[in-house]
């Protein structure tokens, strides 16, 4: 170890690196009166080094070798950026083999690669911080590894991915199409070209197993999980959901239920237009942890960008450099628990909750009667209905239902039997409602 600094080298230099480069670079005082000692840049790699980036280090730093950081005995700390699996995951791993620190952004190689990481990390005596991976700038990790460390999560419930919270918000505010609404995220910079990742929901369902192995101590597989993404709904929905004092947002939950099961799902889901998610709008990000011992708190902040996800990446950098100085690395095991348990989630056939219902019927007498029948026959009682009557010239109309709580295996052997009615004309669109998010102590 080098006495006099903590020595950095970066793996990539895009979006997060380039902020990463440049606040140590720009704030290398600051961070020094913090610290005690420089953190000191040592090198960069990327694919190629006259590419054009949101942030320009000294050429000098450039190298398009990951090896001249990975396994130099001068550089502590390894920070990858690069994102994907491959060559990130190998170059991990032989970091950590040479006994370097990690800090990684990168939600999909710890979700999908988080155990062998973490074990060869405790094996080679060296840490894997990984604050960015998870909504960005918020410091969600800490919070649930440290902060809450001596509380019984009954459950959580996040928005934590941009794109999708701010396709939501279009559609939710101006009434858009998915369609139209992904144009616009896509034009304001939100949004890729190939948004699939993020629209159907899998960059969340990363962060989503991420939290719940920092929450529950069980790394759930994303086969495990039930995945559903927001391409599907319709500027209808959204018409309904205000009529019903809801609002539509893209919820990844974990959560024990009374039994103790865990339940693990990334679905759209119907709030209470007064929970604590509710007003969370644009690209931002929040996580609503609920504690047996602190109540409800809320974390709220921009869930990516250059700067906000330097952050992180940085104070993670200052926490290493701590550790290796005082030479006490694991000082919190990476995910916050001693060991892991094998548990699985419940699967999704078994997880009960209420639903929004919008059938397409024809607007013919005894419709209802017969869905409410069918319903009645598999135990679920229905809450609330809505049924407007067709424009003159139409045949189809919506017909809206809300139900209490109800198994998803009842429900979606009624919703099979309602489907197949002659005079229910689509398939039924459903949005399952989550009422425990309401804002408790409300005025
Ligand atoms: N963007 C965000 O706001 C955000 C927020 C939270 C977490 N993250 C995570 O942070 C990571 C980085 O995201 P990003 O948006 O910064 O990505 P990005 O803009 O695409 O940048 C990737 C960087 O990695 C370099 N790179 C890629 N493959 C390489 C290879 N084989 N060898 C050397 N360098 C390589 C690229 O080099 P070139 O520049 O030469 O192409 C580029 O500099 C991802 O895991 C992402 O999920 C991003």
């Amino acid at each position: 170890m080098n006495t006099s600094q903590t020595t950095v080298g970066l793996l990539g230099c895009g979006n997060v690196g380039a902020g990463v480069a440049r606040m140590l670079i720009e704030d290398r005082d600051f961070i020094n009166q913090k610290l005690g000692w420089p953190l000191s840049l040592a090198k960069i790699a990327v694919r190629d080094a006259s590419s054009r980036r949101p942030w320009t280090p000294p050429r000098e730093l450039l190298t398009t070798d990951p090896y001249e950081i990975v396994g130099n005995p001068d550089i502590e700390v390894v920070a990858e950026l690069m994102g994907g699996i491959e060559p990130a995951r190998t170059l991990v791993m032989k970091a950590i083999a040479s006994g370097q620190h990690v800090v990684t952004a990168n939600k999909a190689l710890l979700a999908l690669h988080g155990r062998e990481i973490f074990e060869a990390a405790a094996a080679h005596k060296v840490e894997v911080m990984f604050e960015a991976a998870v909504a960005g700038g918020i410091p969600i990790i800490r919070t649930l590894k440290e902060g809450l460390s001596a509380n019984r999560i009954h459950y959580f419930f996040g928005i934590l991915n941009g794109t999708t919270n701010y396709i939501l918000s279009r559609m939710t505010r101006e009434g858009l199409d998915f369609a139209t609404a992904l144009a616009a995220a896509q034009k304001a910079g939100y949004a890729e070209a190939d948004p699939t990742f993020d629209v159907e929901g899998f960059d969340a369902a990363h962060k989503l197993i991420i939290l719940t192995a920092l929450a529950y101590g069980v790394l759930p597989s994303l086969d495990d999980i039930h995945v559903e993404g927001i391409s599907r709904l319709t500027p209808e929905d959204f018409h309904f959901a205000r009529e019903l004092g809801f609002v539509i947002k893209l919820l990844a939950m974990s959560s024990r239920d009374q039994e103790g099961r865990l339940e693990v799902r990334l679905h759209p889901a119907m709030l209470p237009q007064d929970s604590l998610l509710a007003g969370i709008g644009g690209a931002m990000n929040a996580v609503h942890i609920s504690g047996h011992a602190v109540g409800d708190i809320l974390l709220n902040g921009p869930g990516a960008g250059m700067m906000p996800t330097a952050s992180s990446v940085l104070a993670d950098m200052v926490e290493l450099a701590r550790a290796a100085r005082a030479n006490c690395s694991a000082r919190v095991p990476a995910l916050g628990w001693c060991r892991l348990s094998d548990e699985r989630p419940k699967p999704m056939s078994e997880v009960s909750t209420a639903y929004y219902l919008r059938f397409t019927v024809l607007d013919r007498p005894g419709v209802l009667a017969r869905i409410a029948g069918i319903f009645a026959e598999k135990g679920i009682s229905i809450a609330q209905v809505i049924q407007k009557s067709a424009a003159p010239g139409e045949e189809a109309v919506p017909l809206v239902m809300l139900t209490h709580t109800a198994a998803e295996r009842d429900m979606n052997a009624a919703l099979k039997e309602a489907d197949d009615l002659d005079s229910v004309i689509e398939s039924t669109m459903l949005i399952r409602v989550e009422e425990r998010c309401a804002a408790r102590g409300a005025a």
